[in-house]
């Protein structure tokens, strides 16, 4: 049984490259084994925080490192720990999401098949910075082979001391537990995550209390991913200052793009934050242009839950900043391309029928609302659109965005209302024409 995924990844470079470092070793086929990790320097990290480096010095450096969460948000990882209690008698716990589950995203999945004990180690430092002693590692239910590369890795690191009791003679124990996530979209988020983990249904809970005052059994937790933590032992080795050499003055750093749709070359590619998205679409080393010499129609910059760009808007540099201002997200760096053939109806619908579909029901505008969305979009496409059905999408959208429990709702409307917005002659030829406009496998017929 082989775990590799068949992803193309720029690890020849990330491993010529004095900076870029997450992928750095993927392609060496034993780089999972916990012999071979050491042999490339890991673990390095955690004997240097045990070896008498307190808990607040690693939450500074972290903080001064600008390393922001990897998962979505990108919320300051460093200054998210700080929020822990320090004073709290409740155990602390950390729980690192792999449920990667947004659509296009397939980076964390690479790290844990290839490079699992990067991950471990990223863990073990952030939990011994938070003062947690059990942590978990939340992992996406249909990733069976990367739940077995994590057991198997975890076995390694508990045999090896990195792991147990009194961790290399420092009097710190901690212990990890390797979780199968529950089989939805929504597990991903962090207050569901805890509430599966919890075995309750994965549903979001109300904030606040935020996770890090009460997270999983009512305990101080920090919600990490999988991008984030792998980042932090090689923040510890070199500094601070080395990792802001990297990206831009507010997005420092690396960070792994997962392209994919319509272009030569899909892959995971790791770059410097501030990377041009133009680049990564077009040139040769990376996605290598558009399939079948076709033109661009548009880009979804950040996992399908991010605004759609048009070719003229991809002159933009892929960091939090420059894609906020180009009025889209960096979100979890999947980029997905969509070629001229592409119908933005049809596109439009098959992503709003996922997140109907992961709706977890808990308040009323998600549920009814991704529900009414998904029967107007199935009507436009199918040649039944009625006058007016753009404006109740509209509407819909509108009354959806800010007013649910957790961001899904917002997810599954902004890729709607940014497709409306750039193509709008589009979808009004559809309901005009009982048709589409765009002459290609996915056009009514
Ligand atoms: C519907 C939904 C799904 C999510 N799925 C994931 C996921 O699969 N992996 C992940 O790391 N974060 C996911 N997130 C974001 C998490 O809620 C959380 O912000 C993240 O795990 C925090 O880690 P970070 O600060 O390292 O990014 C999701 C959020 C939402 C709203
Ligand atoms: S926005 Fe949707 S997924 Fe989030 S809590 Fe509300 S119903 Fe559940």
């Amino acid at each position: 049984m082989t775990f590799y995924s068949p992803v193309i990844t720029n690890a020849a470079e990330v491993a010529g490259s004095e900076k870029l470092h997450l992928l750095r070793y993927v392609e060496d086929p034993d780089q999972h084994k916990v012999e071979k990790f050491e042999e490339h320097g890991g673990y390095r990290a955690l004997k240097k925080v045990l070896g008498g480096m307190p808990p607040e010095k690693v939450i500074e450096e972290v903080r001064n490192s600008g390393l922001r969460g990897r998962g979505g948000a990108g919320f300051p990882a460093g200054v998210k720990w700080g929020f822990v209690p320090k004073d709290s008698p409740q155990p602390r716990y950390l729980c690192c999401n792999a449920d990667e589950s947004e659509p296009g995203t397939c980076k964390d999945r690479v790290i844990m098949e290839r490079d699992p004990h990067a991950i471990i180690e990223g863990m073990a430092i952030a939990a011994y910075a938070i003062g947690c002693h059990l942590m978990f590692i939340y992992i996406r239910g249909e990733f069976g082979h990367c739940i077995e590369r994590m057991e198997k890795a975890t076995e390694e690191a508990y045999a090896r001391g990195h792991l147990g009791r009194n961790i290399y003679d420092s009097g710190y124990d901690l212990d990890m537990i390797v979780h199968s996530g529950g089989g939805a979209y929504i597990c991903g988020e962090e207050t569901a995550l805890l509430n599966s983990i919890e075995g309750e249904r994965g549903m979001s809970r109300i904030r606040p209390p935020f996770p890090a005052i009460e997270g999983l059994y009512g305990c101080p937790t920090i919600v990490n991913n999988v991008e984030t933590l792998s980042a932090v032992p090689h923040i510890i080795n070199r500094g601070a200052d080395w990792y802001k050499t990297m990206g831009t003055e507010k997005s420092t750093g690396s960070k792994i793009f997962s392209l994919s749709g319509h272009v030569n070359r899909p892959g995971n590619y790791e770059v410097e934050l501030g990377f041009p998205l133009r680049h990564l679409i077009y040139d040769p080393a990376y996605g290598g242009g558009i399939l079948g010499g076709r033109k661009l129609k548009g880009v979804i910059p950040g996992g399908s839950s991010t605004p759609f760009l048009t070719p003229e808007m991809i002159d933009v540099n892929l960091d939090y900043e420059s894609l906020a201002e180009a009025g889209s997200m960096l979100g979890s760096g999947a980029v997905i391309v969509f070629n001229e053939d592409t119908c933005i109806v049809w596109a439009i619908l098959k992503l709003i029928h996922f997140y109907r579909h992961e709706s977890c029901g808990k308040c009323t505008p998600c549920r009814e609302g991704t529900a009414w969305l998904e029967q107007i979009i199935r009507r436009i496409e199918r040649g039944q659109g009625k006058p007016g059905d753009i404006e109740h999408i509209e509407e819909i959208c509108d009354n959806i965005l800010g007013r649910t429990v957790c961001p899904l709702g917002d997810a599954a409307v902004m890729p709607i209302q940014s497709a409306i917005k750039l193509w709008r002659d589009e979808w009004q030829y559809h309901v005009d024409n009982k048709k589409c406009l765009v002459k290609s496998e996915f056009a009514l017929r």
